[in-house]
């Protein structure tokens, strides 16, 4: 959206009235019961802590059974499932406006295929949105969060195959319909970009020997694009006020040095990601894509029907901020910190999982992304991942939390004054849950802290931490009081 060069300009812009301030979860994080009321295993469920687990998250893993001597952090995670309504009681003491979490597609369909959902399903989402509601709060809900249902792994390799698109167009119709008046924010995928950089996670994809990794992810990638496509053709026709996202894990790279095959380099990198917006938001593929897909021998399959299709582009564009990145035209050393392998920074202070803290580079991201789209961005996931403890009265100080997302919501406040539309902010995470790359409970990023270890000892228990009050204030003064 543009401005009027009639209007005064000496007011500066700033946070809408209605901006969705409030924080995020998915369900394999949280939820746990995994094989409750019929749900069926997917992707996360077979993934194990521990050392096993990376080689499985990038697909290079084959035997996926589950190993009784193994230990699997969405089994139980947090207990969501069945704590939801005083979990959601206390994000709406914190003054939540919106509450994002996903649907588990096995929840629904427990093999992926089935034509009609299971009941209990439905019956447990509608519960948790309408406790929502009962707080006034907003439900943004992504349909996909790294679960892909596991019986379609095993029977159509995943979204290597084309009948994936209506599977998933059947499971977002029956959510669309079902919680229609109930959620209006959609997400299709979570961070779409992850199934280049983790396939397993991110896509279902496991790898055979001699194949080509690239040639398998980017075919997987156009049919998660044209399912997208018909969900958000559908959402939109199904009810017209249904906004519908693309959520891609941003960041922008930096070049090393002012090199020019170093910025080249960033921006290579750059365009890795930024090509699942570029389809999403534009409704075609970049004519980049020529030269890439030349280079790296892939030949796509795809169906006449497919151009027309990828033309029902997404509403606004939601993504995840936790670092930026750093790139060189040698990119032999790699941060091991995070599946979306960067320089280190030697400008920048790092988390304790090794994940640089840049404010500023939220900022850029933000001004990169509404340059390149001029859609209206969400912010759908930022914060710190660290360890929290209990002390002995019982509080649990996380200074280092509030010190973090204090300075990013700044830079994201600056952002909008550069002039970015900017619809919400929900922090990760509402609540402490399992961590996505590393299975591990003790990587923290709640307001709430779980009494749940690695093991996934504990009582469960939830106690408010000290970012609990301080987040509730921010909400409160609209972003205006961060002390
Ligand atoms: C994003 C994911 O990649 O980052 C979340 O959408 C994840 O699911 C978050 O939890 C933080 O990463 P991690 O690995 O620290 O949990």
């Amino acid at each position: 959206m543009s401005i009027s060069p009639s209007r005064e300009f000496e007011e500066p812009l700033t946070l809408s009235a209605n901006f969705l301030w409030g924080g995020a979860i998915s369900a394999n994080q949280s939820e746990g019961a995994y094989r409750a009321d019929g749900k069926g295993l997917s992707t996360v469920d077979v993934i194990p802590h521990g050392e096993n687990r990376l080689k499985i998250k990038l697909g290079l893993e084959e035997n996926l059974a589950i190993d009784p001597s193994a230990y699997y952090p969405s089994h139980e995670a947090i207990d969501f499932y069945h704590t939801y309504k005083s979990d959601i009681k206390l994000m709406a003491e914190m003054g939540f406006k919106v509450f994002r979490t996903s649907i588990a597609w096995t929840r629904l369909f427990p093999k992926g295929d089935e034509t009609k959902p299971n009941q209990k399903g439905i019956e447990f989402y509608r519960a948790v949105f309408e406790e929502c509601q009962k707080y006034d709060i907003e439900p943004l809900v992504t349909l996909c969060h790294f679960d892909t249902p596991m019986y379609l792994v095993e029977t159509i390799g995943s979204w290597r195959s084309r009948k994936m698109i209506d599977h998933f167009v059947n499971y977002a119709k029956t959510c669309f319909e079902a919680f229609d008046g109930l959620v209006k924010y959609w997400l299709t995928f979570n961070e779409i970009n992850i199934l280049l950089h983790s396939p397993f996670s991110g896509a279902g994809l496991v790898f055979k020997s001699g194949e080509n990794h690239d040639a398998v992810k980017y075919q997987a990638a156009h049919h998660v694009f044209v399912a997208s496509s018909r969900a958000t053709k559908l959402a939109h026709e199904i009810n017209p006020d249904n906004q519908i996202g693309c959520m891609l894990a941003g960041g922008d790279f930096y070049p090393e040095t002012c090199h020019p095959e170093d910025v080249w380099a960033a921006l290579n990198k750059d365009r890795e990601n930024l090509f699942f917006i570029d389809v999403q938001v534009r409704g075609a593929y970049p004519r980049y894509t020529n030269r890439l897909f030349r280079e790296k021998h892939i030949t796509l399959q795809t169906d006449p029907t497919d151009t027309e299709m990828l033309q029902h582009t997404v509403d606004f564009v939601s993504f995840s901020y936790y670092a930026s990145r750093c790139a060189s035209r040698q990119m032999t050393q790699s941060s091991e910190a995070n599946v979306v392998k960067s320089l280190p920074n030697p400008y920048l202070k790092k988390s304790e999982w090794g994940w640089a803290i840049d404010p500023l580079g939220l900022r850029i991201a933000m001004n990169t992304l509404y340059d390149r789209y001029q859609k209206p961005l969400f912010l759908v996931e930022n914060g710190l991942g660290a360890v929290d403890t209990v002390g002995t009265d019982g509080q649990v100080q996380d200074d280092d939390r509030i010190d973090y997302l204090r300075a990013h919501i700044i830079a994201m406040k600056e952002a909008v004054v550069d002039g970015v539309e900017l619809l919400g902010y929900t922090t990760w995470s509402a609540i402490d849950l399992v961590a996505a790359s590393t299975g591990e409970m003790r990587k923290r990023y709640g307001f709430i802290y779980v009494d749940k270890d690695d093991a996934g000892q504990g009582t469960g228990k939830r106690i408010k931490k000290k970012s609990f009050a301080w987040y509730k204030q921010v909400i409160a003064s609209h972003g205006e009081n961060l002390n």
